[in-house]
């Protein structure tokens, strides 16, 4: 059952509109709805806030600001960086954009946003620093890489080595700012009940949405429940909650009255986090047969005051290929924008970018196949701390992709193959996503009729969580998958990491298969010995002698408690191969196919994980063509919040797509086998797009996304 393709669970729910999502949850009584006020400037203080139309505005019951807001706990720089307090409406200051700075209630969502316009607001402006590249050289050193890497990994001398390469590359590619941008927006609906709220909100964590909004507002854990049992979508932005969720808790008690507030897609941009825009400087050497004698790769990205968060762009190379010389950097430039957060496969997505490229480039500088050039340089063990590898297979995944695609076809001159107006392209690069496992419980029950219940607070962000944990029930357990009834999504059931890092399926499900475990061992225990090997299994024995059912809770410890984890290098691989025409005259590019081949050991469930992957490749085709959060440098402000001006690939911009997935299963990486795959797809794919428009036209765009105005000056003349 573990692997079989089976259709979401959860599907009808979903397409009958019977899933409820944050928004609609309606068993709680009339809420009021609060509209957040922003911010219009970028940074300076607010000097005059008259909320006084508002208040007096039709339907409205309140106008929260920094005036009246409760005192709130400031953030604990020791507590993980979603679960710290997130308090809002702390003063007249004002940090970045669009920050919230009131928060209007009404009985309905039209008088509330239509008051929400009434808040007057005047400001004394300070200037702000909105520019990364125009102070790319003001850099500070972080301390270290979010408490897990260090800052800076440079093993021999790299510039002398490098000076003495045969053949060297010194390219510098840069990433622009990247949201997530889930089609459900950040909502939140609080209900306090005495001292203790329920808050349903749209998190794919949901312990870690607990402990920062009981770390807000002083309460106990017990105090505080979330719920969040259908989530529609993530990619990071929703690792935490934020300020809707704090308002949202603020005003339900002040108003003695649920109260939902919904983000719009606008605020969105501002109010949840981005993936910080990055300069990246690639230094490669090698020997003419193509072996690299220095990997070198210097990161400087974006960073604020109101955060410590630090993207781990410089670590991804630490990992992939074997070079004696190497040298691995974070710079940041402290700038005066909303904070900086995960955003799908942070580190690996705008490293691989110019890590990939960076290799293609040298490829051609060699006149070696991209594909050799990888080949060549995969290490025996971790390039850098020698650690022996779990199960890596990324030199299959190179060439079962690059026969598969028929990569032999590929012009090996850029802009040779050429149909009328449309010159063809190939391109490829390499994936690699790190594999963790955090400390996760889950609890199942079998009840006499044949039925199971499974319950953990981990959550299904639409990548389908509950399907792949029934399917580990009914395997465990002997019984249908339909006997199994999956229960997600709240603080009340057993605590886990819920989804991101790539770690959700894993962790959950390994969670699950140890409960699972627990609880044929507590049967058996506790059956006569005749009755053991009863023929209908655990499924009769509980039948027959535990009338009110048996149940078990499973649990995994930390990746630091698990000694696999210290033992071997543990990530998911992959390869990714493109096929594109660029019009020599308008520049528009058409891709005709992308094939991935990928090696995460054991896949749970071959559906849901093929379209993990192919909308992971998709996003890649969006980092390198599409995707831009565009900052107004007087103001930072993102210009371009929302889906018209924020482009990303629709169904005309997808050809022929497919993932192809290894048959694997790392015996190192948990009892199930399995390893991350949520972000894996996004893992190199932009790269092979970028690579395919050099190899298409000869024009090499190193400043991402590449846009017909970056190709138009250099296109080949006819
Ligand atoms: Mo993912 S960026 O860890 O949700």
């Amino acid at each position: 059952m573990i692997g079989k393709p089976l259709n979401r669970i959860d599907g009808p729910l979903k397409v009958t509109g019977r899933a409820v999502y944050t928004s609609e949850e309606w068993g709680v009584g009339q809420p009021l709805y609060g509209v957040m006020v922003e911010a219009t400037i970028g940074r300076g203080r607010i000097t005059r806030l008259d909320t006084s139309r508002a208040e007096a505005a039709p339907g409205v019951r309140g106008v929260i600001t920094h005036r009246n807001a409760p005192r709130q706990q400031p953030p604990d720089p020791s507590a993980s960086t979603y679960s710290r307090a997130l308090p809002v409406l702390t003063g007249p200051e004002i940090h970045y954009f669009a920050e919230p700075i009131a928060l209007v209630v009404a009985t309905t969502f039209e008088q509330a946003r239509a008051a929400a316009r009434l808040v007057e607001v005047a400001y004394d402006v300070i200037e702000g620093r909105y520019d990364l590249a125009a102070r790319a050289d003001q850099t500070f050193s972080p301390k270290d890489i979010r408490g897990w890497w260090p800052t800076d990994s440079i093993i021999g001398d790299f510039d002398a080595e490098l000076g003495k390469a045969p053949h060297q590359i010194d390219v510098t590619y840069t990433v622009p700012y990247e949201l997530s941008l889930p089609m459900e927006p950040h909502c939140c609906l609080a209900v306090w009940k005495r001292d203790a709220v329920t808050v349903y909100t749209s998190t794919q964590i949901v312990s870690e949405a607990r402990a920062r909004i009981a770390a807000t507002f002083g309460l106990s854990l017990d105090n505080v429940r979330v719920v969040a049992r259908f989530i529609g979508g993530g990619f990071g932005s929703k690792l935490a909650v934020h300020a809707e969720t704090m308002l949202a808790v603020i005003a339900a008690r002040q108003l003695r009255q649920p109260v939902k507030v919904v983000a719009t897609r606008q605020q969105v941009f501002h109010l949840a986090g981005h993936r910080p825009a990055s300069i990246q400087r690639m230094r490669l050497g090698a020997a003419p047969d193509g072996r690299l004698i220095a990997f070198g790769h210097d990161t400087t990205q974006k960073a604020c005051p109101t955060s410590d968060y630090i993207e781990q762009i410089g670590v991804t190379g630490r990992a992939l290929y074997a070079a004696p010389f190497r040298r691995t950097t974070h710079r940041a430039v402290e700038l005066d924008l909303p904070p900086a957060e995960d955003v799908r496969a942070p580190g690996e997505a705008p490293g691989l970018l110019a890590i990939e490229c960076g290799m293609d480039e040298l490829a051609y500088a060699l006149d070696m196949d991209p594909v050799d050039l990888r080949l060549t340089n995969e290490p025996a063990t971790h390039p850098e701390s020698g650690l022996p590898f779990s199960d890596r297979h990324l030199v299959e995944c190179l060439r079962e992709g690059a026969k598969q695609f028929g990569w032999d076809r590929r012009p090996q001159r850029p802009a040779t193959l050429r149909e009328g107006r449309w010159l063809t392209g190939y391109g490829m690069a390499a994936a690699i996503r790190p594999h963790f496992q955090a400390a996760s419980s889950a609890e199942v029950q079998l009840h006499p009729d044949g039925t199971a219940t499974v319950r953990a607070d981990m959550t299904d962000i639409g990548t389908g969580s509950y399907t792949i944990l029934a399917q580990v029930a009914s395997e465990a357990l002997g019984i249908p998958v339909e006997r199994v009834r999956v229960e997600l999504g709240d603080s009340a059931f057993p605590a886990g990491a819920g989804s991101g890092g790539s770690w959700g399926a894993t962790n959950s499900c390994s969670a699950l298969s140890r409960a699972c475990d627990a609880l044929r061992d507590q049967v058996l225990a506790a059956v006569p010995d005749a009755d053991r090997s009863a023929p209908g299994g655990l499924v009769e024995l509980v039948a027959k002698h535990f009338p009110a059912g048996a149940s078990a809770t499973g649990s995994i410890p930390d990746m630091d408690k698990e000694p696999s984890f210290a033992a071997y290098s543990l990530a998911s691989y992959g390869a990714h191969f493109v096929e594109l025409q660029v019009d020599a005259d308008t520049g528009e590019i058409r891709l005709r196919r992308m094939l991935g081949v990928f090696d995460a050991g054991r896949i749970f469930n071959a559906k849901t994980a093929r379209s993990q992957l192919i909308g992971g490749m998709i996003w890649g085709v969006s980092n390198a063509l599409f995707e831009e959060g565009s900052i107004d440098t007087r103001t930072g402000a993102f210009m371009n919040r929302d889906f018209a001006q924020y482009l990303m690939p629709v169904h005309a911009d997808i050809p022929a797509i497919e993932a192809v997935i290894l048959d694997g299963f790392d015996t190192r990486a948990n009892v199930l086998g399995g390893k991350g795959i949520g972000e894996l797809g996004i893992c190199g794919s932009g790269a092979a797009v970028a690579n395919a428009v050099y190899n298409a036209t000869g024009i090499r765009v190193r400043d991402f996304p590449i846009t017909l105005e970056k190709l138009l000056p250099h296109l080949p003349s006819q």
